[in-house]
């Protein structure tokens, strides 16, 4: 008998080809395609997994649904890059074809280990009354030689815990790995209201990648929503800087105003004792599409990041056959306990050409842009009837950006404006790669991330004074 699958739980095959190369022509069509961004080809990319620098060159994998603009049925995608500017790609890297793995190869990381790359993911697998957790692993050789191991390596769940278990992320520590899973306890919001918090970060230790024992739950002093998803760790200077995405926390007037948050923790991992001792933590992000952010090693052991492009589900209000894709590759720094983020030089590089605009009736000469403003931090971007606005605050060190003035209205159920609060704000970096906006506020130490789709060249609206800006010529094959 022929399995009949339901259109959202499509994988490829090669009989999918010619329909698949049909929707990747009609991309190439858009108009909102950033050039230095990572998108999908076809359908919808979402979280970043497995970054890696392995054997000379950087891989990223990430989640990817190729046959439509949905949550489907997730894949890992692949592309390979020297400079994190010229991407190769390399299509599917994990395809959910097995069937303990038959609802999806969801998120995870990748780790190198005798000279192979260990690429580690949930194995989504669904039953009548939830889910059964399930951990899979795959291994990359040198040649880029993908084989998925035939059966999970964590195939259980500790009691008390609901079957949303997933977003594996290991590393080594001490002569051991580990490995970090995200989950909940319960997953019931009007439950969640009285019984406070239920997500959780589960540790698990192994010697040689295969066999895996739980450690435990690790203790975390803040508000961890219904469901933790997507950690993440990297030691900067000596520092634990964990990453999480929580789902369910609570919004306040200044932050975690989208649908899912994203969080930074600096302080140690006592991984003995299971503890995380924060000096400080924040919202990680201040824009509007931003979630399940990964931190890696690159070349010369840098710290570097990347997340999705997206949050949830937003509506866009442009009918495309490609959505969300990557943020930058930002490196990572600390100063005062606060994690400052901003795109590696190869990326600051791109935009070469330098040009002074000196009145605000200029229309830039493309979209794709570089502007870096030391002092008018009130600006609107775009066309007096479709704009995007910075408002700073100073007395009450907020900056704000709205999307209110833009024809295009994006995903308005989640409002038009976010915030971030800075005591003291000396310069703004603001990177539009067509419809992919990236705003750094002093060099990281806030960003926004966000989409707009605008068709006009952009121009500064309004009321301000010459300012100089780099924009990019290159076009990237
Ligand atoms: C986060 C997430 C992960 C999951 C993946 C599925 O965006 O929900 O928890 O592994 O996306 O695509």
């Amino acid at each position: 008998m022929t399995m009949v699958r339901k259109f959202t739980e499509r994988y490829y095959e090669p009989s999918e080809h010619d329909a698949f190369v049909a929707l990747v022509n009609d991309v190439k069509k858009s108009n909102y395609l950033p050039r230095y961004h990572i998108t999908p080809k076809a359908g919808l990319m979402n979280d970043p997994n497995g970054l890696a620098y392995y054997n000379g060159e950087y891989h990223f994998f990430f989640q990817w649904y190729p046959f439509d603009i949905l949550h489907g049925l997730k894949h890992w995608g692949h592309t390979m890059s020297n400079d994190l500017v010229h991407w190769t790609d390399q299509e599917f890297a994990l395809i959910p074809d097995q069937e303990f793995e038959k609802n999806g190869c969801y998120s995870g990381n990748a780790i190198e280990y005798n000279g192979d790359l260990y690429l580690f993911y949930t194995a989504n697998y669904k039953v009548a009354n939830g889910k059964i957790p399930k951990q899979g692993l795959a291994i990359m050789d040198k040649r880029g030689y993908i084989k998925k191991l035939d059966k999970p390596i964590i195939d259980h769940f500790p009691k008390g815990l609901s079957g949303e278990l997933r977003d594996p992320f290991v590393f080594e520590r001490n002569g051991q790995f580990y490995m970090l899973l995200g989950g909940s306890k319960i997953l019931n919001r009007e439950k969640r209201k009285k019984f406070g918090d239920d997500g959780v970060l589960l540790l698990y230790r192994s010697q040689d990648l295969f066999n895996w024992e739980y450690q435990g739950e690790i203790d975390l002093p803040i508000d961890r929503g219904y469901m933790l998803e997507c950690p993440s760790m990297i030691t900067i200077d000596g520092k634990d800087v964990l990453l999480l995405s929580p789902m369910g926390v609570e919004p306040t007037p200044h932050h975690f105003k989208n649908r899912f948050a994203t969080v930074y923790l600096v302080g140690q991992l006592d991984i003995d004792n299971l503890i995380f001792t924060v000096d400080h933590w924040d919202e990680l992000d201040s824009g509007f599409d931003f979630y399940a952010p990964q931190a890696f090693y690159g070349k010369d052991h840098l710290p570097l990041m990347s997340a999705w492009f997206g949050c949830g589900e937003p509506h866009y209000p442009v009918s495309e056959k490609w959505k969300h894709g990557l943020t930058f590759t930002q490196e990572l720094r600390l100063k005062d306990n606060i994690l400052y983020r901003y795109p590696v030089q190869s990326i600051v590089d791109v935009f070469d050409q330098k040009m002074e605009i000196n009145d605000n009736r200029d229309s830039f000469p493309n979209r794709y842009y570089h502007l870096h403003l030391t002092e008018n931090f009130n600006f609107k971007i775009g066309q007096m009837d479709d704009y995007w606005e910075i408002i700073y605050n100073k007395k009450n060190s907020l900056v704000t950006l709205s999307r209110a003035g833009l024809k295009k209205k994006i995903d308005e159920s989640y409002g038009f404006s976010r915030f971030a609060e800075i005591s003291a704000l000396s310069e703004i970096d603001v990177f539009v790669d067509n419809s992919f906006v990236e705003v750094y506020l002093n060099k990281g130490e806030h960003v926004f991330s966000f989409v707009v789709f605008q068709e006009e060249k952009d121009c500064l609206v309004g009321d301000v004074e010459a300012f100089s800006g780099s924009f990019s010529t290159i076009e990237l094959s």
